[in-house]
This record gives structure tokens, C-alpha cells and sequence, in this order.
């Protein structure tokens, strides 16, 4: 049986070709791509790629000045951090949510946009396999090339269940019986019409947001829209750990803010969507709001 496309690069000894990372004393990261008779420098002198073709992964090399580097592949999570940026990158915390929450399946037929550098892309490729579809949809050109790029070097090639077209999603959208729609954009709200006619009954829409109003836009317009369920929004904070003898605390530093997830799952057609049953708190819907529904009659009188 073939391997799943990608796989043999992530085992086995270092192959010319294969992306390494090295960590310095300092526990500083570098990564290149091992080339056969090219040398590797540093500050503290130089070391030949040779050395490591053919080790084994974890195999610690020394330079010239005989300062010690760790050789490992870089994680997914290592790849997308360290790789070219066009947009800004889902962060693995965030893929992570994504890929559970949004209950990513091997097989399953996904639409995403936008790409942006492609490190979601990257995830969701990983977790629906060779046969699965991944439909990707990016509004600029540039962009989707740097995607291109990142997603072909970090799969060896292209990958099979992979289909990128440049322009908006809500003018292109084409693609019907779609398990999964994950939007990662400014204005998620503005392709809800086309993504519910893609999506099968219990298919989910997850988008992932930055700022509150984007949230909040887009929970109101779904609710609006009628095909969908009640959606579910969250945002997670990842705090690493120093831990050094009785040094055992949160580390000083962390990542504050990336973005706000939500989800919501298609209806069945032709399918009211049930009454919520808890009422809104008070004056949610009062006469400061001035989202969608409410104009006279509208959403926020209902609930
Ligand atoms: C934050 S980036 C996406 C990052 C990407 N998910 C990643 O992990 O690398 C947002 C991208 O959405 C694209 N975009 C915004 N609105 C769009 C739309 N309606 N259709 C397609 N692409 C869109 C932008 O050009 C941008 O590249």
C-alpha cells in the first residue's frame, strides 16, 4: 500500500531535499533545506550538509567554532511559523481547534478561503488525506502563489485532494455536497448565502475571526440567515510552562490574542430553525443595536 502523500518525508533518515531545524545552546530555531555538498553557516563558523544526510533524525552536529546544534524535521506547527507570509497565519493553536471542533474527517470534502499563506490549507490537507477534497478559494493572486509554494515544499509536490482557484469565494463557489466550510476572512457574513448551498444537512460552517465586531457580525447574520443552528463561539489561550527544579510557573510571555472561532451546523431544507430557548440578555436587542434584524420587526423583537 502507498504511503499517504507526504508521510515518507515526515520518517527515516535526513534525505537531500528535506527541510531540517536546527536548535542552537540558546534553544534558538534555523531551518534549511538540505542540499548535497553545501555547508551550513552560523555566527560560531560553518558545518557541511553532508554531515547530516543520511543520520538519523535528533542527531546533533558541530560547527566549525564546535558549538553543538540539534537536527530535527520541523513540525507542521514549526513549518507554518517559519515559512514565507503573504496574510497572516492560522496559528496551530488555532488549526488544532479547528481540526476538532470543526471535526475534520479523513475523506472529507472541504471548502476553505481564504488562504492567505497557506498554513490552514497545509492542516486540513494533512487531516482529509489523498482522498479527500480540499477546495481552496483565495481573492489574490500573490497570495495564493506564496500558498502554492509553502503547501508543495511541505508535501514534496502536490497534493492530490488539493484544488486552489484565485477570486472570492461568494463569486466562485461552485462546489455542492461540502462537508466542511472554513472561512478565515474580513466578512465571513457576505458568503453565508452561497456556503449554505454548498453544504450538506449537518455539514458545519466554522469561521475564524479577529476582532469582536467580525464575531459579532457574523454570529447575527447566521442566526439571520435561517439555514443554520444556533452557532457556538469561543477563543482559546495557550500559556507555556517554564519548568526548572522549584522554577515551576507560567512563562512570562505569551501569545495574547489571534482570534475568535465559531461554529454553526446546516440545517435540513425547508427546516425553521428551533427557537432558542434561553432569552437574550437584557436590552442585547435594544435600541442600540444596530445589527442585522434590526429594523422594525426584526431579529432582536423575537428573542
Ligand atoms: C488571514 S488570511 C488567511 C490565512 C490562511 N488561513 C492561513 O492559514 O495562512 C485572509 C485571506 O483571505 C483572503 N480573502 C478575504 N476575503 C476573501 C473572499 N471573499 N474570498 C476569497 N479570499 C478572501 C485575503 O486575501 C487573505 O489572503
Amino acid at each position: 500500500m502507498s504511503e499517504p502523500t507526504g508521510a515518507a518525508r515526515r520518517r527515516g533518515p535526513f534525505r537531500v531535499g528535506d527541510q531540517v531545524q536546527l536548535t542552537d545552546p540558546k534553544g534558538r530555531h534555523y531551518t534549511f533545506t538540505l542540499e548535497a555538498g553545501k555547508q551550513f553557516h552560523t555566527h560560531k563558523g560553518a558545518f557541511p550538509h553532508d554531515e547530516l544526510i543520511g543520520a538519523p533524525e535528533g542527531s546533533v552536529v558541530r560547527t566549525t567554532g564546535n558549538v553543538a546544534y540539534l537536527a530535527l524535521r520541523p513540525l507542521l506547527p514549526d513549518y507554518v511559523l517559519s515559512m514565507p507570509r503573504g496574510a497572516a497565519v492560522v496559528y496551530p493553536k488555532d488549526a488544532g481547534q479547528i481540526l476538532a471542533m470543526a471535526d475534520i474527517f479523513a475523506g472529507a470534502r472541504v471548502v476553505e478561503a481564504g488562504v492567505g499563506s497557506g498554513s490552514l490549507s497545509s492542516f486540513l490537507l494533512r487531516a482529509i488525506g489523498d482522498h479527500g477534497m480540499l477546495h481552496s478559494y483565495e481573492r489574490r493572486a500573490d497570495f495564493a502563489e506564496i500558498a502554492t509554494q509553502n503547501v508543495e515544499r511541505y508535501f514534496g509536490g502536490p497534493h492530490p485532494a488539493w484544488q486552489l482557484t484565485v477570486g472570492d469565494l461568494q463569486d466562485n463557489l461552485s462546489d455542492t455536497d461540502v462537508d466542511r466550510v472554513i472561512l478565515d476572512m474580513l466578512a465571513p457574513w457576505e458568503c453565508l448565502e452561497p456556503v449554505a448551498k454548498a453544504l450538506v444537512p449537518g455539514g458545519i460552517l466554522c469561521a475564524y475571526v479577529a476582532t469582536t465586531t467580525q464575531l459579532a457580525r457574523t454570529v447575527e447574520a447566521i442566526r439571520e440567515h435561517g439555514s443554520f443552528n444556533e452557532p457556538a463561539a469561543w477563543e482559546t489561550m495557550v500559556r507555556t510552562w517554564h519548568v526548572e527544579g522549584l522554577a515551576v510557573r507560567p512563562d512570562h510571555r505569551m501569545i495574547g490574542h489571534t482570534g475568535f472561532l465559531l461554529t454553526a451546523r446546516r440545517l435540513a431544507d425547508g427546516v425553521e430553525p428551533p427557537l432558542r430557548r434561553r432569552r437574550p440578555a437584557k436590552g442585547a436587542y435594544g435600541e442600540d443595536y444596530t445589527g442585522p434584524g434590526s429594523g422594525s420587526g426584526g431579529a432582536g423583537a423575537d428573542r
